[in-house]
């Protein structure tokens, strides 16, 4: 057999070259755990980069240390304190390690047969929060690639169930058009589903918001009848948990109220915020989650597993088998009501990971109180963050956080130029600098920069030298403004 194959699979390279990348990654977490002053973007130039690793391709040679050390070092690292950056979440290390497992197992889970214990694992996960959710033991789900995947699963679903008529096998072919409703602050995969379903920019039907971002309850019963006016069948409304930009949670309970006195379908984007059910002290923000049809969760944001891990909940576990309704001889038979554990007939994927199981070990070795305690300490960092900022009359919070999202800006004393286009620069240059990772977004057209407070060792001194940081060079900049 060709030798290039034996060497690829040989168990002793693999063991070797397996410790020393557990050694090479535990040095590296050390590193970034401890806030060792490091590049935490290190800068860089896509194209720049892009012919690097063409040029490495064509090299001579090839040591695999030092591809790991290159590539952790070009990377975005996430395990240092101050990186504040997007909703991607450190991985607690065990779940990496898990994930390697599951790799080298690769048990592709379309059907059962593809991956016994990891599909048991995943059903034991999925019942497992839909309990936190509040659902009860008529609640199913499955675990799929992503925040949106799963909302675009969930929207399916919702399309089943409320349009009328087989939409799986007819098509979009209802005598009114359909719609979904959502506040103008939802995340765009929400749009990106409605338009995959064929419905266009009219199948969104925006629901205003009020000063804190917040979808305006008052403002559903005027919106429902517009879009009807306008000939639109809703069947369905969003509330988010949290919403991107601003991290501001919607007022669950009164949408649950509006669904259900319309009959439309209720689904919560609790990708980001969903996880705060898990706790004691920011349960409150969640309230009414109970009340959804569907509901989204993402491990891989505030639940410490590695990215994608997005648990997909229903509150009838019926709909779950309903959503994909396609037959499939060789995968998945051709009895109407496919058995739970074929989870192909559940789910976007027909291959997919083994995504439960870092899941279920995490739960196991730390106990569930590690996410309830996570989400509680990050969340509490954002209630930090807001009140570090209060004693200075030149920061300006977007909204009082709900969460770890946090987004401020900085104008200093006597500033009269355009605040947008310094908020921007002093983003700029805090990346260019690199002692931080912070983001920015648009909200209502005033440009803030936004973090959020993923990492549980960033400590009130990042926050406050994060702080000192914005300003100084808001003040720097502001000076060379014409
Ligand atoms: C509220 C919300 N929903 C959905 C998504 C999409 O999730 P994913 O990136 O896992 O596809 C995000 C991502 O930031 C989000 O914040």
């Amino acid at each position: 057999m060709n030798s290039a194959i034996h060497k690829a699979f040989n168990p002793e390279d693999f063991r070797r070259e397996g410790h020393k990348l557990v050694d090479q990654l535990s040095t590296y977490l050390e590193d970034c755990l401890g806030g060792k002053p490091m590049p935490v973007l290190p800068p860089s130039d896509p194209d720049a980069l892009a012919e690097y690793w063409k040029q490495q391709l064509n090299a001579p040679g090839f040591d695999l240390r030092e591809f790991y050390a290159t590539l952790i070092r070009q990377s975005n690292h996430l395990h240092h304190p101050r990186y504040m950056g997007h909703q991607v979440v450190p991985p607690a290390p065990l779940s990496a390690l898990t994930e390697l497992l599951e790799a080298l197992l690769n048990n592709g889970m379309a059907i059962y047969e593809m991956g016994p214990a990891s599909t048991a694992i995943e059903r034991t996960v999925i019942q497992w929060l839909a309990v936190k959710m509040g659902f009860d033991h008529q609640a199913d789900g499955i675990l799929t690639s992503g925040g949106s995947a799963g909302n675009l699963t969930g929207l399916l679903a919702a399309r089943q169930a409320m349009c009328g008529y087989n939409v799986w096998d007819e098509g979009n072919t209802a005598s009114v058009p359909l719609a979904i409703m959502v506040s103008e602050e939802a995340h765009y995969s929400v749009s990106r589903a409605v338009r995959i379903m064929g419905w266009g920019e009219k199948g969104i039907v925006k629901v205003p918001v009020n000063a804190r971002m917040q979808l305006d309850a008052s403002a559903l019963e005027a919106a429902f009848a517009e879009a009807s006016g306008k000939g639109l069948k809703v069947i369905g409304v969003v509330g988010n948990a949290c919403t991107t930009s601003t991290g501001t949670f919607d007022p669950l309970d009164k949408i649950a109220d509006f669904a259900e006195a319309h009959g439309v379908w209720f689904h919560v984007d609790g990708a980001h915020g969903g996880a705060a059910a898990l706790t004691a002290k920011y349960r409150h923000l969640t309230k009414g989650i109970e009340r959804a049809d569907s509901v989204v969760v993402d491990f891989h944001k505030m639940m410490l597993a590695p990215a994608l891990t997005t648990a997909v909940l229903f509150k009838n576990g019926q709909h779950s088998g309903e959503t994909f309704a396609q037959k499939a001889e060789y995968l998945l038979g051709s009895g109407q009501q496919k058995p739970w554990y074929d989870s192909a007939g559940r789910t976007l994927e027909c291959t997919k990971k083994m995504m439960g199981v870092k899941v279920y070990a995490m739960l196991k070795l730390y106990g569930e109180e590690l996410f309830s305690d996570y989400v509680t300490a990050t969340f509490d960092m954002g209630q930090e963050m807001a009140k570090l900022t209060e004693p200075f009359s030149d920061v300006e919070l977007a909204v009082d956080p709900d969460c770890n999202i946090v987004c401020f800006r900085c104008c200093p004393e006597g500033f009269k130029g355009d605040l947008n286009r310094l908020t921007a620069m002093v983003r700029q240059e805090i990346v260019k600098k690199a002692d931080f990772y912070i983001v920015q977004t648009n909200i209502a057209g005033r440009i803030f920069l936004r973090i959020t407070l993923m990492n549980p060792f960033t400590g009130e001194n990042d926050l406050e030298a994060l702080l000192g940081e914005v300003r100084a060079t808001a003040v720097k900049l502001a000076g060379a403004f014409v």
